[in-house]
This record gives structure tokens, sequence and C-alpha cells, in this order.
């Protein structure tokens, strides 16, 4: 499991809040045991890292509306495909009727899920970053950024709370 590591933070506030919970909820998923028992808690944390990660995504495309961001057309669909692919995952989860037993389904999400969150941190959001770093935006963010950002956090659906 990719570890988190302070080069991919992105404004120091709500959108690494969202990062970090992401990672904490992907993570968690993939120590899930794959067995039976382990079936319920893995469809549990697909769900919720959907809707955490809806959330942040309107708050990022806020984020990008604010400052402008030349590609965030591009990142808005990048978004939406994550969001299909999870749909997707959580739906291959449960299928008693697949080919493949859940042992070689949640490998086949672990894999997936890892991938394309991080290879989406590490270069769509980082980009964000970069982008605000040269409009000189980042250290300390302007008020409507901050406020673009913060607007949507919601310390309950925080990824640190055990209940789903
Ligand atoms: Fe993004
Ligand atoms: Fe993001």
């Amino acid at each position: 499991m990719i570890e988190w590591r302070e080069g991919l933070a992105i404004d120091h506030g709500g959108l690494d809040r969202d990062h970090r919970d992401q990672h904490e909820l992907i993570r968690r998923f993939i120590e899930t045991p794959a067995t039976d028992d382990g079936l319920p808690l893995a469809v549990r944390l697909l769900r919720l890292l959907h809707r955490v990660s809806e959330r942040h995504f309107i708050r990022e495309e806020r984020v990008q509306a604010a400052v402008d961001y030349p590609g965030r057309a591009e990142h808005r669909m990048q978004h939406r495909r994550l969001l299909e692919m999870l749909d997707d995952i959580t739906g291959q989860m449960d299928q008693t009727s697949s080919l493949f037993d859940f042992a070689y389904r949640k490998a086949h999400a672990n894999g997936l899920l890892e991938f394309w969150f991080f290879d989406h941190f590490a270069r769509a959001d980082v980009g964000l970053r970069r982008y605000m770093a040269r409009l000189s935006l980042s250290q300390p963010p302007a008020g409507h950024i901050v406020n673009a950002a913060e607007t949507m956090h919601q310390p309950q659906g925080r990824a640190s709370g055990r209940s789903s």
C-alpha cells in the first residue's frame, strides 16, 4: 500500500483532509480479509469511500473554479470516472453468481483502487497545487479559495469515524 507523503499535499487544509480520509478508507479496504466474513465490511468501506469522494470532488472542483484552473474539464472527467469505477467495484463485490470467487475479485479491486486513486492524487491533484503555487495563492490561500475548500467540510463524515 502506498503511504501518504507530504509531497502529495495540496492546500494544507480541507482538500488534504479529504485525501487522507480517502487514503485511510482505501488502506482499510485493502486490509479487510478476502473472506466471506470480510465481505460486508468491504462493501461498507467502498460505499463510504464513494460518499467521501463525491463530496471531495465537489469541493475540489469549486476550488478549481475559484482559481480558474485551465485543466478543470479534464479533471472533472477523471472524478466522474473514479466514481464510476467505485460503483463497478462495489457491484462486483457481492456478485455471488460471478465466475471468480470473492478473494479474486477483492484482489482485483485492491489493485484498481490503489492505482487509480493514487495516480489521480499524484498527477492530476498535484497539478492543481503547482498551478496555485504559480498564482502565489497556496501559502496562505486567498479567502475565497479557503471558502471554496471549507464550505462542504463535515467532520462527522470523516473516515476516521468507524461507523458508516
Ligand atoms: Fe482531483
Ligand atoms: Fe482530490
